[in-house]
C-alpha cells in the first residue's frame, strides 16, 4: 500500500513541481523584459529631451511616476555623480548609490537586470543616453516587486499538491482493485491445491484463468500424479507382503489343527507333517530374507561399499556356492570368461544380484541341463551373461518379471518354489550400479540375461545417493 501511494503522489508532486517552477521563470522572464523595454525606452527620451538639465522637471515627473505605477514599483535616476536625483518615492534623492549594477550600466553604457527570488523583486537599470551616443547623462533604475507572481506561484503549488494527492488517492483505489482481479486466480489456486491437500481423494486441478496458473497447476498435477502412484505402489506391496507371509502361516496352522484335532495320531503322520511344517517355516524364512535385502537395498540410506574387485572371482564365489543345488539335479554349471576384469563396484549387492539370475537358471531348468555364465568386458563396461537351457519366459511375460512378487506361469510357479522377488532385488542392485539388465527368451528352450555394468562410476554414483 505504502508503495503505492508512494508511487502514485511521488511522479504527481515532481510534476506539479517542475511545472510551477516553468511558469515562475517564464513570468518573471517576461516581467523583466517588459520593465526592460520600458526603462530603455524611458532612458532614450529623457537623453533626447534633455529632462535632466531643464529646470521644469515636471514631465520627467510624471513619465516616471506613470511607469511607477503600471509596474507598481520604484524609480531612481542617478546622475553622474552616483546621486539620486529622481526618486518616486521622494526617499533617498541627494544620496550617493554606487551599486554594482549602476557602476557597470555607466561603464558599459547598456542596462542590467537582476531578479532577487528571495526579497521577490526585480532591478533593471538603463542608461539614460541618446541611442547610438556614447555620453551617459545618468542611469534608470527600476525595482518591481514580483509578488504577484510569487502568490500565483504559491496558489499553483498548492493546488498542485491537491491534485497529486487526488491523482495519487485514485491511483491508489485502481491499483487495489486492479491487484486484487490479478490475484484471483492464484488464490483459486492455492485453494485447490488445499482442496486436495485436505480430501486428497480429489481430481487434477485447473484454473486456467493466466498461462502461469495453468502451468503451476500442470506441475502440481503431474506431482499429484506421481504422489499417487507412489501411494498405489505402496499398498500393493504391503497387501502383496502381507499375503505372501500369510501363505505359509495358513499352512502351519492346517497342520498344526489337523495333528491336534486327533487324538493317538501315528508318529509317521507326526513326522511327515512336522517335515511339512518345516517346509513352510524355511519358505517363511526366504521371504522374510528376500524382504530384508529388499529393503535393504531400496534403502534411502542403502551405502555403496565400492570396492576394486575381481568380477571373476565374485562369480566363481556365487557358482560355488549355487553348486550343490545345482547337482542334485545334475545341472552342470559353466564359467566362460578369457580374461580378468576388475571394476569399481558393491561385491556383496552384485553377488546376491548374479545369485539370483544363476538360481533361477536353475529353478526353471530341465534335469540334466546347464547354465552357462559369462563375462567379458570393453573399456567401459562389463557384461555378465547367465544363459540356461530351460523352461524360458513366455514373451508376454518377459517385461513383468522384474515387478516385485511377479511369478511366472501359474502352472510351475506352484510347483517350483520362490518369492517373485529375486529379480526385482537383482534389477535394484543392477541399477544401484548405473548399470542394465536385459533378457531373451525362447518357451522350452532357454533363456539368456545379459547385465551391462560400467567398470568406473564413482562420481555418478555418489551423487545418486
Ligand atoms: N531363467 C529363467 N527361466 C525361466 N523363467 C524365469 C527365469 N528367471 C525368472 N523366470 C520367471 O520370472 C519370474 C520371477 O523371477 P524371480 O523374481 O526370481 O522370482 P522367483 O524366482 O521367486 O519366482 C519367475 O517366477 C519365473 O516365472
Ligand atoms: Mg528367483
Amino acid at each position: 500500500m505504502a508503495i503505492l501511494i508512494l508511487i502514485g503522489i511521488v511522479p504527481g508532486i515532481i510534476a506539479s513541481f517542475v511545472i510551477v517552477q516553468s511558469y515562475k521563470n517564464r513570468a518573471v522572464a517576461l516581467r523583466t523584459m517588459n520593465v526592460k523595454n520600458q526603462c530603455d525606452m524611458l532612458g532614450t527620451s529623457i537623453a533626447l529631451n534633455h529632462s535632466l538639465t531643464q529646470a521644469d522637471t515636471s514631465l520627467l515627473d510624471s513619465e516616471l511616476a506613470i511607469l511607477s505605477n503600471v509596474y507598481n514599483g520604484r524609480l531612481l535616476i542617478v546622475g553622474p555623480d552616483f546621486r539620486i536625483v529622481k526618486d518616486t518615492y521622494d526617499l533617498d534623492i541627494g544620496k550617493v548609490s554606487m551599486s554594482k549594477e549602476v557602476i557597470s550600466c555607466f561603464e558599459e553604457g547598456s542596462g542590467t537586470t537582476y531578479f532577487d527570488s528571495r526579497n521577490n523583486y526585480i532591478e533593471v537599470t538603463a542608461p539614460i543616453s541618446e541611442a547610438g551616443s556614447k555620453e551617459i547623462q545618468g542611469v534608470l533604475v527600476a525595482s518591481v516587486s514580483t509578488n504577484e507572481i510569487a502568490q500565483t506561484v504559491h496558489h499553483l503549488e498548492s493546488q498542485g499538491l491537491l491534485i497529486a494527492i487526488a491523482v495519487s488517492l485514485f491511483v491508489l483505489v485502481i491499483g487495489y482493485f486492479f491487484s486484487l482481479l490479478l490475484v484471483r486466480p492464484f488464490k483459486r489456486v492455492t485453494r485447490a491445491i488445499e482442496d486436495v491437500t485436505d480430501g486428497y481423494e480429489n481430481e487434477a486441478i485447473s484454473v486456467p484463468d493466466y498461462t502461469e496458473t495453468e502451468q503451476i497447476t500442470d506441475a502440481f498435477n503431474q506431482m499429484l500424479k506421481r504422489v499417487r502412484t507412489l501411494d498405489n505402489s505402496r499398498q500393493e506391496f504391503v497387501s502383496n507382503v502381507s499375503h505372501e507371509l500369510k501363505t505359509p502361516l495358513t499352512s502351519m496352522k492346517v497342520l498344526a489343527d489337523s495333528l491336534n484335532g486327533q487324538d493317538n495320531v501315528p508318529i509317521e503322520i507326526y513326522r511327515e507333517f512336522m517335515g511339512d511344517i518345516t517346509v513352510e517355516i524355511d519358505r517363511e524364512n526366504k521371504i522374510i530374507q528376500d524382504l530384508l535385502s529388499m529393503v535393504r537395498m531400496n534403502h534411502k540410506s542403502a551405502k555403496m561399499n565400492l570396492e576394486k574387485t575381481e568380477i571373476g572371482e565374485l562369480l566363481e564365489s556365487v557358482i560355488k556356492r549355487l553348486k550343490p543345488i545345482a547337482s542334485k539335479r545334475n545341472i552342470e554349471l559353466i564359467m566362460d570368461s578369457h580374461k580378468p576384469v576388475t571394476a569399481e563396484v558393491d561385491p556383496t549387492k552384485l553377488s546376491l544380484a548374479f545369485s539370483n539370475l544363476i538360481e533361477n537358471g536353475i529353478k526353471y531348468n530341465i534335469d540334466n541341463g546347464w547354465v552357462r555364465i559369462g563375462l567379458r568386458s570393453d573399456h567401459k563396461y562389463f557384461y555378465v551373461t547367465v544363459a540356461d537351457c530351460g523352461l524360458g519366459i513366455p514373451e508376454d511375460q518377459q517385461g513383468q518379471i522384474f515387478e516385485r512378487f511377479y511369478r511366472g506361469d501359474k502352472s510351475h510357479s506352484t510347483e517350483i518354489e520362490g518369492t517373485g522377488l529375486g529379480l526385482a532385488i537383482t534389477r535394484d542392485a543392477v541399477m544401484m550400479h548405473h548399470g542394465s539388465i536385459r533378457v531373451e527368451s525362447k518357451v522350452k528352450e532357454g533363456t539368456t540375461f545379459t547385465v551391462q555394468i560400467p567398470l568406473m562410476d564413482a562420481g555418478s554414483r555418489e551423487a545418486v545417493k
